[in-house]
């Protein structure tokens, strides 16, 4: 399987978990030898927003901001390659075109941020775009993705299954389920939906849970294209 997987800066940077990085690095090892092609992006999660804050105190313009966020994500993403060794490239791709390479080059590849402007799940739609890839699965630290933001609701219900129109229009109606949105953002989402790629937001705490939407199992929320679309109830469409 052709495989991209997003992995949140919430996840493995905000703090900087080495131990959960580590696993990461044995998952993706495992991944490898039982035959996927996975390419990986990071975000800089609490890290990055640190450095945008000292960007910022400097008078920096938001481009900047971006940019030295964009050098933090690249520090994890080269973590994550200095670990792999020769399983993966010798430096972390700064274009989508490296990231296929590195890929089509029977490696593992790890990216962080592109350019300006973007956020590292359009970074991943666009590999995905480009290496036609099979699965997106994005690790964050909610459980997948609610039907308003669960920080901000208790009783927020998580959605087992949903349609990328889901994303952008339903809910879009709806300013109290704007949460919906943060988790994947909709940059990417018009990206995805143009193709055929599933989408699996899953709980990136317990790292088996990729393992799990690889194999196909029930486990956060799936994402896909609807053809027709049939509602079981107000959330779910099948
Ligand atoms: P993200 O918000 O995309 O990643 O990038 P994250 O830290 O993994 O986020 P979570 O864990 O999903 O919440 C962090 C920041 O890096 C800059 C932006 O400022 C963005 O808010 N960035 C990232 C870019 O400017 N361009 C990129 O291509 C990627």
């Amino acid at each position: 399987m052709r495989l991209v997987l997003r992995i949140g800066g919430s996840v493995i940077a905000s703090p900087v978990d080495s131990v959960l990085i580590r696993k990461y690095v044995d998952l993706l090892k495992d991944l490898k030898g039982k035959g996927h092609e996975v390419a990986v992006v990071v975000g800089g999660g609490a890290q990055a927003r640190e450095f945008i804050e000292v960007a910022k105190h400097l008078g920096l313009d938001g481009r900047a901001q971006d940019e030295v966020a964009i050098s933090v994500s690249r520090i994890f993403a080269q973590l994550f390659l200095l670990k792999l060794g020769a399983l993966s490239c010798i430096a972390v791709p700064s274009t989508i075109g490296e990231a296929a390479k590195c890929l089509n080059d029977g490696k593992i590849a790890v990216m962080g941020g592109l350019k300006p402007g973007m956020t590292t799940d359009t970074v991943a739609a666009l590999i995905v775009e480009k290496v036609n890839a099979d699965l997106l699965i994005k690790v964050t630290d909610q459980q997948g993705i609610y039907d308003k933001d669960p920080k901000k609701y208790a009783d927020a219900i998580m959605l087992e299954r949903l349609c990328f129109e889901d994303l952008t229009h339903v809910f879009s109606e709806d300013k109290h389920k704007a949460g919906i949105h943060q988790i994947l953002d909709p940059e990417a989402v018009k990206i995805l939906k143009k193709g055929r790629v599933k989408v699996v937001v899953v709980n990136g705490f317990e790292p088996e849970n990729v393992l799990l939407a690889v194999k196909g199992e029930k486990v956060g929320t799936l994402v896909m294209t609807c053809r027709e679309r049939h509602y079981n109830n107000a959330n779910l469409c099948s």
